[in-house]
Formats: structure tokens, sequence, C-alpha cells
């Protein structure tokens, strides 16, 4: 089959698929021929990029990911009306910023219930389907912070490290049911987000773009090598490779989508 149409006939849900990455990752799997669940606490603007769009395959839905019960009742009246799960991507998250003295407890529970809690309810209530069945995809999208330490991210590193780790410790008991679990960790991405941490931070975003590219040897960041920052595709298609049958022989993996910023080290 041709890689346009890989994901012909595959019913995926999305989560953080208002905006940025998560809404890229709609795109990328429904070009591919996939139907898709895209859920946000925001639908709107997902809602609108799709009006028209995808002969009617985007379906758009709340769901707050920290919420156990809301996820496992999505997930239990998409497979009623739509059909069996084949993917999942768990791509909703938030930031918080700032140094662990100045940390509130909210700050690191919040982080704590969307980054991590957010991927356990999805990809529970998801691979257990999946394994049922024999057969199945899920993403991670965690972030390059997971692999490395960064001032003023102690809370948000920490979350993804555990999503990371929490995603592969799924994929390998869900090997042998025939699913795959993967993750994607971007590394700087041209999103609301970023761009939200540099307006936190009072930085002017032409120099803060900058300090990004180039590093910035005061908070031991060593710049992007291969010079530009991402865009929300191009996470977007590393999720949508691993999530089709190019993939098959994958799991367990985290693929760094960051332009060579951690070095891989
Ligand atoms: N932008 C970057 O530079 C970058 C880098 C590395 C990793 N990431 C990760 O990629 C993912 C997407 O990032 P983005 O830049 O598109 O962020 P974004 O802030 O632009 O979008 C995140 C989306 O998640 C949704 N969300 C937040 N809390 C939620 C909840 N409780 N339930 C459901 N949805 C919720 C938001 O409404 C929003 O639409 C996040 O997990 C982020 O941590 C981003």
């Amino acid at each position: 089959m041709s890689a346009d149409q890989e994901l012909a006939g595959r019913l995926a849900l999305v989560t953080g698929a208002g905006r940025g990455i998560g809404e890229a990752v709609v795109h990328a799997l429904a070009e591919r021929g996939a139907r898709v669940l895209a859920t946000d606490l925001d639908t709107a603007g997902v809602e609108a990029a799709v009006a028209g769009r995808y002969d009617g395959r985007v379906t758009a839905r709340r769901l707050d990911v920290t919420d156990a019960a809301a996820v496992e009742e999505l997930v239990a009246d998409v497979e009623d009306t739509l059909g069996p799960l084949d993917i999942a991507v768990n791509v909703a998250g938030i930031l918080r910023g700032s140094p662990v003295a100045e940390l509130t407890d909210e700050d690191w529970a919040a982080t704590f219930a969307v980054n991590t809690g957010g991927v356990f309810h999805v990809s529970r209530a998801a691979s257990r389907r999946m394994a049922g069945r024999g057969s199945g995809a899920i993403v991670t999208v965690a972030s390059n912070a997971a692999g490395i330490p960064r001032t003023n991210m102690a809370a948000y590193a920490s979350s993804k490290a555990a999503a990371v780790m929490f995603t592969k410790c799924l994929g390998l008991e869900v090997a042998s049911s025939g699913v795959r679990c993967n993750t994607v960790s971007p590394g700087s991405t041209l999103t609301d987000m970023q761009r939200g941490m540099w307006a936190d931070a009072g930085a002017d975003p032409e120099a803060a773009a900058r300090s990004v590219l180039e590093g910035d040897l005061a908070g031991y960041r060593t710049g992007i090598p291969l010079g530009r920052m991402a865009d929300p595709s191009d996470v977007a298609d590393a999720v949508a490779f691993l999530v089709s049958d190019r993939a098959r022989h994958i799991t367990m993996h985290d693929l760094y989508v960051d332009g060579g910023a951690t070095l891989r080290a």
C-alpha cells in the first residue's frame, strides 16, 4: 500500500488535539487515511481546522485526560459507536516553568496529573482493549527534557521521564499481545507552549528563539545543531510513522525529534 493512505480503515484517538503538536498529529493521521477522534479540553481550534476536510473522518470530543472515569467512558463510547481503536496518541501536556524553590504543590500535582496521569489513563483504557484483539499502536509524545536536566523544568522534565518509562513498561507488558508502545520526544517546537515559555520568562521572542537555536551556556543548553526549531508537523510525521505498519517491528523505542539538541547523549 502507498504510504499516503497507509492508515486507511484505522481508528485513532488523539489527546491534546486542540492546537499545536496534537492538531498536527490529527492532520498527519487523517491525511494518511485514518479516522480520528480529536480530543482536548478545548476542541474549537481543531474543529475549525478540519471543517470540510477529510470526508468527515475527524470527529472532535471534549476530554480532560486527568479524569480517569471520563477517559474510560469516552473510550467505551468510541468503541461502541465508531468501532475498535487501532491507535492512541498521548499529546496533551502542560508546562509550568519555575525553579524548584518556587514550584508550588499545585504546579507539581497539575503537571503530573496531565503529563503522567493522563498518559496512564488513556494508555490503560486503550491498551486493555487493543491487547484483547491482538493489535494496536500507542505513542506518547514526551519531551527531550525527559532525558537531560534543564533549569526551571524539574516538574515538567520528571513528569515526562515518568511518562516515557511508563510507556516502555506498558510496551513490554503488551508486546506478546501484538500491541506496540513508543514515545516521541520533541525538542523546542514552535507552538503556543513554546511561545508561552518565552512570554513567562519576559523574553523578547526573537532573542529567545535565537538563544534556543544558538544555545545558552548559562542555562546549560547546547542549541540545535540542525539550526532550526521543529515545526509541529515534524513531530507529527514521527508519530505517523510509529503508528504505521512500517514500524511493525518497533516497540519501547524513544524517538527524539529535536534537531540534535540533546546530542543524544
Ligand atoms: N512545544 C514544544 O516545544 C514541546 C517540546 C517538547 C515536548 N512537547 C510536548 O508536546 C505536547 C504538545 O505540546 P504543544 O507545544 O502542542 O502544547 P500546547 O500547549 O500548544 O497544546 C497542548 C494541548 O494540550 C491540551 N491539554 C492540556 N491539559 C489537558 C488536559 N487535562 N486534558 C486534555 N487536553 C489537555 C491543551 O488544551 C492544548 O490544546 C505536550 O505534551 C508537550 O509537553 C512540546
